[in-house]
């Protein structure tokens, strides 16, 4: 079911500048270069500093994710080339194409949201194979819910009007005075903090295919404007972070049918405590069992990339040097 030479994985589709050594379902090395700092001067990601960045970090990169091994042992090069900011793909993409080209090495180009549905894979390599699976993905870019049969065979079942998730995670924290990005801050704050401080809308409740988070971060900037400097941050950050755990553990809860035979949970948000204790519960309740990748695998990161090329390049897939980037892309189709 998996690729038994090494792949070498690559994905700078967004802020983070990673490769990864992945043979079969096992990881080698998963190198990631932040550029959060960068961007959190600026309280968000500015697209050509993101796309200067990768340039300088890909090297150095590349180099410490392959480690000992030389590049003519490789069986595969995988990027990320679908969705994600178009400058910042390119540099990965350009990246693999000269390294297949010099070497002679089969190239894959990788859906980036595939790559956090099969992040699973690492720990659960069996997974696949114990279809159907409902899926949520939670990221800084996007919010969908997924009924996943099978490689390339997924049906999106909920999407956001608006927001994704972490993104009312990032949003929430810069008006909390937090900084970018949001996620983790606001879980730390919400720590000290009482959820039912503050009443904060959980949108679309009754709307099975969407989810919506722009009300939420208008909420959250009517409480600051109206509290000022009486409001209890912390109370703030534990209402924000309950409304946003409560808004995607219902959808799950509606959507999961009898005959899913296990729930997973991906993407950046996937790293948030709360979310990860209210999915396993509604797992549990339902008795399948719960994937969720450890935290260094649910954002964004070149493993979970080599991890979905190395189920497909099994199939016998490949790409040539005229593969391309794209900003938006839908789900890939097992092809
Ligand atoms: O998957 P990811 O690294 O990048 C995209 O593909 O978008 O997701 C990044 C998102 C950010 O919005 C960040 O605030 C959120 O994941 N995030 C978290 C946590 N850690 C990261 N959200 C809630 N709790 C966390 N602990
Ligand atoms: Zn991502």
């Amino acid at each position: 079911m998996f690729f038994n030479r090494p792949i070498l994985a690559i994905e700078t589709s967004c802020d983070e500048t990673s490769a990864a050594l992945v043979i079969g379902h096992e990881l080698r090395s998963n190198v990631i270069a932040s550029q959060v700092e960068m961007h959190a001067k600026w309280g968000g990601i500015v697209p050509e500093a993101a796309s200067r960045a990768h340039v300088e970090s890909i090297i150095p990169v590349l180099r410490e994710a392959m480690g000992n091994m030389p590049l003519t042992d490789l069986g595969a090069i995988a990027v990320t080339n679908r969705p994600g900011l178009i400058g910042a793909l390119s540099v990965g993409l350009s990246a693999a194409k000269a390294l297949s080209l010099r070497f002679q090495i089969p190239l894959l180009g990788i859906h980036h949201l595939e790559g956090h549905l099969l992040s699973i894979c690492s720990q659960w390599p069996e997974a696949m194979a114990q279809t159907p699976i409902l899926s949520l993905i939670a990221s800084g870019g996007h919010t969908e819910l997924v009924r996943v049969d099978g490689l390339g065979e997924y049906t999106i079942l909920a999407e956001t009007l608006d927001d994704a998730a972490g993104e009312a995670f990032d949003k929430g924290a810069r008006l909390l005075g937090l900084g970018y990005p949001g996620g983790a801050a606001i879980e730390s704050l919400a720590r000290e903090g009482d959820r039912k401080r503050y009443s904060l809308p959980q949108g679309m409740r009754h709307a099975p295919e969407h989810f919506s988070f722009s009300g939420l971060k208008t909420a959250v900037l009517r409480l600051v404007e109206k509290e000022g400097a009486a409001l209890d941050r912390a109370g703030a950050a534990a209402s924000l972070q309950h409304a946003v755990v409560e808004a995607l553990a219902r959808k799950v809860e509606d959507a999961i049918a009898p005959e899913f035979r296990a729930l997973s949970l991906v993407g950046g948000v996937a790293a948030n405590t709360a979310l990860r204790a209210r999915l396993h519960d509604i797992a549990t309740r339902k008795e399948i069992p719960f994937y969720v990748p450890e935290r260094s695998l649910c954002t964004d990161n070149a493993a979970m990339i080599g991890l979905a090329a190395s189920l497909r390049l099994a199939r016998g897939q490949r790409h040539d040097a005229s593969l391309d980037a794209y900003p938006n892309s839908p789900l890939p189709a097992a092809e």
